[in-house]
């Protein structure tokens, strides 16, 4: 039997911010949907709810051992209304993160309707403004209060949402990226695939000294090697190298990203070459030395499509482009956004009206 999902509404609902000046999950729209998972009884009790904060044990396992997962998917304004790109596949790669981390199967359907309920409640946050979208972070945390280390007993799963503009202070002009060549951000066989808290906490430190140096992100490199390029935590990257597309291939390591697929999609569509291989920094650095190195960009829900203008390694800067934005780049950004907009035809039946 389908499970009914309840709706509270708030009573009080917030004033909206400005959509010109939202930045990236600074505000949070008036609700929120809850689904509990109980051991012997499975997901239960979902519900649209008021947004608003959670009580936990402070035993709670998410706490102590990071047992949890979540996604980032994005709705559009529309003149058609509003859209979601490609949301079935976040809730794919939520149940693979799961199985990496011991957290139950959650029922894809179920969740998905939970998350066409809030959207519904809370449609009147979907912004308009150039640029901007409602950034929807699904989740599940562990909170079974018991310090012992195996997979908790019980969990939350939760849909939290933001109205949101660029990811980067750069907007859409490109961003300057450090390649870090001491800290790893994950290894083969460990959680990189996984989309889990974790991984982004253990690239904080080098993030920051990026930043101080005046950098954006960090760019990692493979674990073992660290000779191989990864991703940059928050992005999948991508380097156009004597008209080839070239991305690192997946790995086990790197995140098995929606828009580097709809990337990969476009470009083997408009017949450009494209190549999901191993790419170490030197033949990254030779390219660029030899001036075969015409554009770099990340992707990603959040970023969308960022230009990359200047990579450091080693103390040496390389400047892709004059730091200026890609033909290429641009090409794939207007197209993709485009899609996410309803203005540019979609071909693949990426977007799915609410
Ligand atoms: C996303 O692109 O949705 C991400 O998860 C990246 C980041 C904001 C953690």
């Amino acid at each position: 039997m389908a499970l009914e999902i309840t709706i509270e509404r708030s009573a009080q609902l917030k004033q909206k911010p400005d959509e010109n000046k939202l930045g990236f999950g600074q505000y949070y729209t008036d609700h929120m949907f809850i689904l509990e998972y109980t051991e012997g009884k499975g997901w239960h009790s979902g519900r649209v709810v008021p947004y608003q904060n959670i009580s936990l044990d402070p035993a709670a396992k998410v706490f102590h051992y990071g047992q949890t997962v979540f996604e980032g998917m994005k709705a559009y304004r529309t003149e058609d209304g509003i859209k979601l790109f490609r949301p079935k596949k976040n809730f794919e790669r939520l149940n693979k993160s799961n199985a990496r981390l011991s957290i139950p199967h959650l029922d894809e359907e179920l969740a998905y309707e939970g998350l066409i309920k809030l959207l519904d409640v809370d449609r009147e946050w979907v912004p308009s403004a150039e640029g901007t979208s409602l950034y929807i972070r699904p989740f599940i945390i562990a909170t079974e209060p018991a310090l012992g280390v195996n997979p908790s007993l019980n969990y939350l799963f939760m849909i939290i949402m933001s109205p949101v503009g660029a990811y980067y202070a750069e907007g859409v002009n490109p961003v300057k990226i450090h390649v870090e060549s001491h800290f790893v951000r994950a290894v083969a066989g460990g959680v990189g695939e996984a989309k889990t808290a974790g991984n982004y906490a253990a690239g904080l430190n080098a993030q920051e000294e990026a930043k101080d140096r005046g950098y954006s992100q960090v760019l990692w490199l493979d674990g073992v090697h660290r000779k191989y390029i990864e991703e940059v935590g928050s992005m999948n990257v991508f380097f156009k190298i004597n008209g080839v597309v070239v991305t690192p291939q997946l790995n086990g390591s790197i995140l098995n990203g929606i828009t580097r697929n709809s990337v990969i999609t476009l470009l083997k569509h408009w017949d450009v070459p494209v190549e999901e291989r191993r790419i170490s920094i030197d033949e990254l650095i030779e390219a660029h030395r030899n001036g075969q190195l015409e554009e770099a960009f990340g992707t990603g829900t959040a970023a969308v499509i960022s230009p990359i203008g200047e990579l450091s390694y080693n103390d040496e800067k390389y400047v892709i482009n004059e730091g200026k934005t890609g033909e290429l780049s641009s090409k794939i950004y207007d197209t993709i956004t485009g899609i996410q907009k309803g203005t540019v035809e979609d071909p693949f039946g990426w977007l799915v009206s609410l």
